[in-house]
């Protein structure tokens, strides 16, 4: 990045201002007028172009019709894959799987910059604890700490290096900051946090990711405790920059500058444009407003030519640092053989069915056994849908390259079962007669598999809703399946959010939690229901048992009557699903839990070990997770907070030790004045299969 830096810096000294604002520009439509912009040298940056024999002409205009010949970005929402589309993020988190994450990230950055894509606005990093919020499908769900190795991972897939050496992708940690702390889970709504929740639970995946190298951030649409996170000095000078050292580049979200007028915090577009310059946001998505008063304000006010400077210095640092000064332009011919490629659509199969979570398993429900489940009856408006199979974010996917759940059951279970089809219902509303048909036919097989949830248009960006529970329609058909048969029933869920199921979770003979899959999702499915794949997946959001319970999370304080009350009079306190739930087709037992020491110094360490074994007839892989909690502190302390996971696959019988040191890293808390302290006391500790249990030991810190 030094050498880049270099370059960036002589070709600044030799740039026009109305070159320096070209580059803060970012457009997002493609249009004459800014073909013009473009060719004049006043656009640094597009998204929303597809296909490499587009985005050559438009860096032809930019490299030979330009002064000075600097390149443009070209950037994407690739968030879970290009145009092979993996499984949603939150179902990647759920795999736990950090080398899958990392590697989807790889597979889609390889995708995208095959057509030209050289920057994606991924990983989405926002924790949040919000079930109502569409956006809750973006990202790792509610913890911080699987959240920040998360970011890890997918910067990484995505900057893994090209052939040239340089990165693949830029990636982009996403939305800054605190977005997933919306108001009532109502997208681009007000977000109100201490600094203490911002510093604890909302940066530290910002931080993971600018850590292992993202080379851009981008601002949110909210508002952070009354400043638009997009006009933020706060957030972007004294933390991003000051207290960080971030050099990349900062790009607000869509016209998120021009919006601050909106939050009424600028007087209009000039001011909009002044407010984003002097917080620090380097490039200007698609508002305009940068390339039409940034001139006239450094006119007016010189000392903001130094914020410009410095903006375009890293805008340019990034473009060398990603080779587009030495390759502007893309092979034509190279996305042929990388698109969709079988070990791209293979791994997306395998990530399927590694982030499927199993709820419920009745005895000899699943696996399927087709000695007895000899003809299936495939249900539900999901089972066979090539588009929301796919999920939100997923606009490169196509239609005509997803496996769906029935396409997998009719193209590889014909010898072992005959499989039947029918929808039962639409996602949102009654299909006539679907219900009668989905009835008798599952009257007349040996098992149901239902597959419901979500259409893509229910979750992601600005698709909140009021009550998580599955459309009416949909619980109807499996509520009638089970009074007027008696064939058992398997509920397949393709979601982007925790569901308030709990009637499903006490009348289903077993459920999976499969999200929106991706291209491979039925094939994904499909290993885990017979057996190929044994399900492994971790719940990374809790589930509550209805809407009223949201927010709803693992890492909750005690609060000062911890037992005292029921919370609600209408609804039983706890959660559905702990986060960290899922259960395998095989069991595991823990055993031997042991601390190296009974107390430790502050900057001391002690060493947590655990045994599990697996109690059952199948290999399976556990993850073993290891929570602590500060029992007494300056400030109040979570009942619980991840510290750590190993996964381990054992084989029948076989059993392993799982080892964790904890350090002032892991026990370290914020004191009132929000410095990083590890602080004198007891604490506990706890290994299990989730949330919820686990084995448990105490030590102090001295
Ligand atoms: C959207 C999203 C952001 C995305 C951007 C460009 O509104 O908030 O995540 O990267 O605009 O599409």
């Amino acid at each position: 990045m030094e050498q880049a830096r270099k370059r960036a810096e002589e070709l600044l000294k030799i740039m026009t201002l109305e070159e320096k604002i070209g580059q803060t520009v970012q457009y997002g439509r493609y249009d004459d007028r800014r073909v013009e912009l473009i060719a004049a040298g006043r656009v640094g940056s597009m998204l929303n172009v597809y296909g490499a024999e587009r985005i050559n002409e438009l860096q032809k205009l930019a490299v030979e019709k330009t002064r000075l010949g600097i390149p443009l970005l070209i950037g994407d929402d690739v968030i879970h894959g290009y145009r092979t589309i993996f499984p949603i993020p939150l179902a990647e988190a759920a795999s736990w799987n950090l080398e899958a994450m990392e590697n989807n990230a790889r597979i889609a950055a390889v995708e995208a910059a095959s057509e030209g894509i050289r920057w994606t606005f991924a990983p989405m990093v926002d924790v949040t604890r919000e079930a109502r919020w569409g956006r809750i499908a973006e990202g790792a769900g509610e913890d911080v700490y699987l959240g920040s190795l998360a970011a890890v991972a997918r910067v990484k897939g995505f900057q893994q290096a090209n052939a040239e050496g340089y990165p693949t992708v830029a990636a982009c940690v996403k939305h800054f900051a605190g977005y997933g702390w919306v108001e009532g889970g109502r997208d681009y709504d007000t977000t109100d946090m201490s600094e203490r929740t911002l510093r604890e639970h909302i940066l530290p995946p910002f931080l993971a990711g600018i850590q292992a190298g993202a080379m851009s951030v981008m601002t949110a649409f909210n508002e952070v405790s009354g400043v638009p996170a997009s006009s933020n000095v706060f957030l972007l000078r004294d933390i991003l920059r000051n207290e960080w050292g971030f050099e990349g580049i900062t790009v607000s979200d869509w016209e998120s500058i021009e919006e601050v007028i909106y939050h009424g915090y600028a007087e209009d577009r000039r001011d909009a444009a002044m407010k984003g310059m002097r917080a620090g946001v380097d490039m200007d998505m698609h508002s305009g407003v940068y390339q039409e008063h940034l001139a006239s304000i450094i006119e007016e006010r010189p000392d903001m030519l130094k914020l410009l400077d410095e903006a375009v210095l890293r805008v340019l640092t990034i473009k060398y640092a990603l080779g587009l000064f030495e390759n502007p332009y893309t092979d034509v011919h190279q996305h042929e053989k990388l698109i969709l490629a079988p070990e791209h659509l293979q791994q997306a199969r395998l990530s399927a069915s590694q982030s499927v979570v199993l709820l419920k398993n009745n005895p000899g429900i699943l696996p399927l056994d087709f000695t007895k489940h000899r003809k299936i009856a495939l249900i539900g408006p999901l089972a066979d849908d090539h588009h929301h199979t796919m999920g939100c974010w997923s606009h490169k996917g196509r239609e005509e390259d997803v496996q769906t759940v029935r396409d997998a059951f009719t193209a590889e279970l014909a010898p072992h079962a005959e499989i039947f089809y029918e929808k039962g219902s639409e996602v949102k509303e009654e299909l006539e007669g679907g219900l009668e048909r989905a009835v008798a036919l599952a009257e007349q097989c040996d098992i149901a598999i239902v597959a419901v949830g979500e259409s893509e248009d229910m979750t992601g960006e600005h698709y909140n809703r009021t009550v998580i529970n599955l459309p009416e329609c949909q619980e109807r058909v499996i509520r009638e399946i089970k009074s007027r048969t008696n064939t058992p029933v398997v509920v397949v869920l393709m979601n982007g959010r925790p569901l308030a199921i709990e009637w499903v979770q006490e009348n289903a003979d077993a459920i999976v939690e499969a999200w929106h899959p991706g291209t491979m999702g039925g094939g994904g499915i499909l290993d885990v229901l017979t057996g190929a794949y044994n399900p492994s997946g971790r719940l990374p959001v809790t589930f509550p048992r209805a809407t009223g319970q949201v927010p709803i999370y693992y890492n909750r304080k005690s609060t000062g009557r911890p037992n005292l009350y029921e919370d609600y009079l209408d609804c039983d306190d706890n959660e559905l699903y702990p986060f960290g739930f899922g259960l395998s087709y095989t069991t595991f037992a823990y055993s031997d839990l042991s601390l190296d020491r009974t107390s430790i110094q502050a900057d001391g360490e002690i060493k947590v070990s655990a045994r599990i074994t697996n109690t059952g007839t199948r290999a399976g892989e556990e993850t073993a997770q290891l929570y602590i909690r500060d029992m007494v502190g300056s400030t109040t302390r979570p009942v619980k907070e991840l510290k750590g996971y190993r996964k381990l696959f054992l084989q029948p019988g076989e059993s392993a030790e799982v080892d964790f040191t904890l350090t002032a890293t892991e026990l370290g808390m914020l004191d009132e004045k929000l410095e990083f302290t590890v602080e004198p006391g007891k604490f506990t500790v706890w290994v299990g299969p989730h949330s919820a249990e686990g084995l448990q030991a105490d030590f102090l810190v001295v």
